[in-house]
C-alpha cells in the first residue's frame, strides 16, 4: 500500500468516507473536491437515515457520474477508541473489491490526530494476503491483487502529524507482515536452516544487524541437548539463530526468544491427524522474533536489542528421541522426556539459557505456541503471560493493551514447579503429572532455565508468552483475514521503543 497525506487536495479514485454514527450530512468543509452529484447522493442517503454509520458498517456507492464512494461507519464518537478506529480502517481493505479500484482517497473530517492515525494503521495492517503459491487468476471479478494507492486528505494543520504516524505504522507493519509470511509459509519450504538463511540475508543487508547461526554440529558440541533431542529425528536439522541489532551500543538489552518448530508432528508421541497441518504455525514464536527485529530496523531504532530463535522440526524417525529418553540441556540440567510432543519447552530451555548466559539481556521475553491448554483457558482472545518480575509483567500488559494484542497474566505457583520437577531419574521432566493446568506446568518448566543475574541469587527478569491461541485462528481479529497473525510484533516494538 502506497500512502500519501495531504491537507485539502483533490480526490482521486474511490472516495473513502469515515463517518460518525447518525451523521445526517457530509461533514462541513468536507468538499474534498468530490463531484457534486456524488456528494449530493451521499447527503441524500445520510439525510434519509439510510446509512447510520454504526460501527462495523459500510456502504458502497457507484453508478453516479461523479465517481464512487465507500462509506465507513465509525460508531458513536464517545464509544470510539484506538481499537475501534483500527477496525474501521481495516474494514476498508476487507470490503474493497474490484469495483472500488486500487486508487482510494480517504477523506477525514472531525477526527483527532490519534483517531486518524489508528484508522490508517488498521488499513495498513489489514492490507495483507499470502499469495506466494497461487497462480494468477485474471478472470476473478471480485478480487483485485494490484497494490493499493491511497491518498489521505485531512484538515489543515493535521497533515504533518498524520503523515508521520502513517510512516511509523508502515514501518512497523513490515515486521508484522513479514512475521505473517514466515508463519504462513508451508513447512516443506520453511525448515530450520531456511529460516537461518533468511536471517543471514537480513543481517547482510543492514550494517547494524548481526546474525549468528549455531548449526546442528555446533549445537551438538555445545551440549544443547534440548534443541538436538527435538530436532535430530528430522532430515532437516535444527539450529539456533541469534540476532543482534546495534551491537556497538552497550547492553544490557531487551532479548526476545522464540519457539521455532517449523512442523510439530508430536514426534514418536505422534499427534492425531485432524488439523495437524496447523502445526506449521508452531514456529510463530520465532516468526514474531524475526518480525520484531525487522520492525525495529524499519523504524530506525538505535539501541541494542537481541533475538534468539530455537529452530527444529519435530519428526518421528529411527533417529528421533523417544519417550523415556533422558537428555542433558545446555544448562547442564537433565530432563526426562516423557512425551516427545512437549518439545517446545525443550528447545526453549536451551534458548533461554543461551540468551541469559551469553547475550547480556536486561530482560528476556519468550514467545511460544507452547500448549493446547492455553487455548482451552483463554480461547483465541488473549495470550497467556507468566513472569518472575512484576514490573516486566505490567509493562508487557500495558504494551499489549496499547496495541490490542492482549497478554493475560497467569500464575507461576510453586506447586506447578514441584509437579514438573518430579522425575525419578532426572533433574526434571517435560510433562506434568496430569493434564490439569498444562500451560502452567509448561511455564514452570521454562522458569528452571532462566539463569540468575550475574553472581546474584536473582533470576534475570523474564516473561513467557504462550501464543498458541493468538498466533492463528481468531475469527474476532479484524486486522487479519486468515492464517498467521504476526501476534506481538507491535506489542514488543512498542514495549522496546515506547513508540
Ligand atoms: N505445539 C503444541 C501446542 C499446540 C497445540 C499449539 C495445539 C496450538 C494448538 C505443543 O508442542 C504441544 O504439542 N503441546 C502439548 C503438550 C503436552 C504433550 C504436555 C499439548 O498442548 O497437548
Ligand atoms: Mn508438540
Ligand atoms: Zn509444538
Amino acid at each position: 500500500m502506497q500512502v500519501s497525506v495531504d491537507a485539502k487536495e483533490n480526490s482521486e479514485g474511490t472516495i473513502i468516507l469515515p463517518l460518525w454514527q447518525d451523521s445526517n450530512e457530509m461533514p462541513e468543509n468536507g468538499g474534498f473536491g468530490i463531484h457534486q452529484s456524488l456528494s449530493g447522493q451521499i447527503n441524500c442517503i445520510l439525510a434519509a437515515g439510510d446509512f447510520k454509520a454504526k460501527s462495523g458498517s459500510s456502504m458502497t456507492l457507484a453508478g453516479t457520474d461523479g465517481g464512487k464512494a465507500l462509506l465507513i461507519g465509525l460508531g458513536k464518537s464517545d464509544d470510539s477508541n484506538s481499537n475501534s478506529m483500527r477496525e474501521a480502517g481495516a474494514k476498508v481493505v476487507a470490503t474493497r473489491k474490484k469495483i472500488h479500484g486500487s486508487t482510494l482517497t480517504v477523506c477525514f473530517n472531525g477526527l483527532d490526530d490519534g483517531q486518524m492515525a489508528s484508522f490508517m494503521e488498521g488499513m495498513i495492517l489489514r492490507d495483507y494476503s499470502y499469495d506466494n503459491y497461487k497462480s494468477k487468476d485474471d478472470d476473478d471479478d471480485e478480487k483485485d491483487d494490484s497494490e493499493l494507492s491511497v491518498r489521505v486528505i485531512c484538515e489543515d494543520g493535521k497533515s504533518a502529524a498524520l503523515s508521520a504516524a502513517v510512516n511509523h505504522s508502515t514501518a512497523v507493519a513490515t515486521g508484522v507482515h513479514f512475521a505473517r509470511d514466515l508463519g504462513n509459509a508451508p513447512p516443506n519450504d520453511l525448515y530450520p536452516m531456511e529460516y537461518a538463511k533468511q536471517a543471514v540475508e537480513f543481517g547482510k543487508s543492514h550494517d547494524n544487524v548481526e546474525v549468528k547461526i549455531i548449526d546442528y554440529d555446533e549445537a551438538c558440541s555445545l551440549g544443547m541437548g534440548g534443541l538436538v533431542g527435538v530436532g535430530m529425528g528430522s532430515f532437516r536439522k535444527p539450529c539456533m539463530v541469534i540476532f543482534e541489532i546495534n551491537g556497538d551500543k552497550p547492553g544490557p538489552s531487551p532479548c526476545i526468544v522464540g519457539k521455532g518448530i517449523t512442523f510439530d508432528t508430536g514426534g514418536i508421541s505422534i499427534k492425531p491427524s485432524a488439523s495437524m497441518d496447523e502445526m506449521k504455525y508452531d514456529m510463530h514464536g520465532s516468526a514474531t522474533t524475526f518480525g520484531v527485529m525487522k520492525a525495529l530496523v524499519a523504524t530506525g531504532w538505535t539501541e541494542r536489542v537481541i533475538g534468539v530463535a530455537c529452530m527444529a522440526e519435530n519428526m518421528p524417525s529411527s533417529n528421533a528421541q523417544r519417550p523415556g529418553d533422558v537428555i542433558k540441556t545446555y544448562s547442564g540440567k537433565t530432563v526426562e522426556v516423557l512425551n516427545t510432543d512437549a518439545e517446545g519447552r525443550l528447545v526453549l530451555a536451551d534458548g533461554l539459557w543461551y540468551a541469559g548466559t551469553n547475550l547480556n539481556p536486561s530482560y528476556i521475553i519468550d514467545l511460544a505456541t507452547l500448549t493446547g491448554a492455553i487455548v482451552i483457558a483463554l480461547g483465541h482472545e488473549a495470550t497467556g503471560m507468566w513472569s518472575n518480575d512484576d514490573d516486566l509483567l505490567a509493562n508487557i500488559k500495558a504494551a499489549g493493551e496499547h496495541c490490542d494484542e492482549i497478554a493475560w497474566p497467569m500464575p507461576l505457583f510453586k506447586a506447578f514447579e514441584k509437579e514438573i520437577k518430579d522425575s525419578n531419574i532426572a533433574d526434571t521432566r517435560n510433562l506434568g503429572a496430569g493434564r490439569w493446568g498444562g500451560s502452567n506446568t509448561a511455564a514452570a518448566f521454562l522458569k528452571q532455565f532462566v539463569p540468575n543475574q550475574g553472581d546474584s541469587d536473582n533470576q534475570i527478569p523474564w516473561a513467557h508468552l504462550d501464543i498458541a491461541g493468538t498466533a492463528w485462528g481468531a475469527k474476532t481479529n479484524k486486522l487479519v483475514k486468515n492464517g498467521a497473525t504476526g501476534i506481538h510484533v507491535r506489542t514488543l516494538h512498542h514495549l522496546i521503543t515506547g513508540q
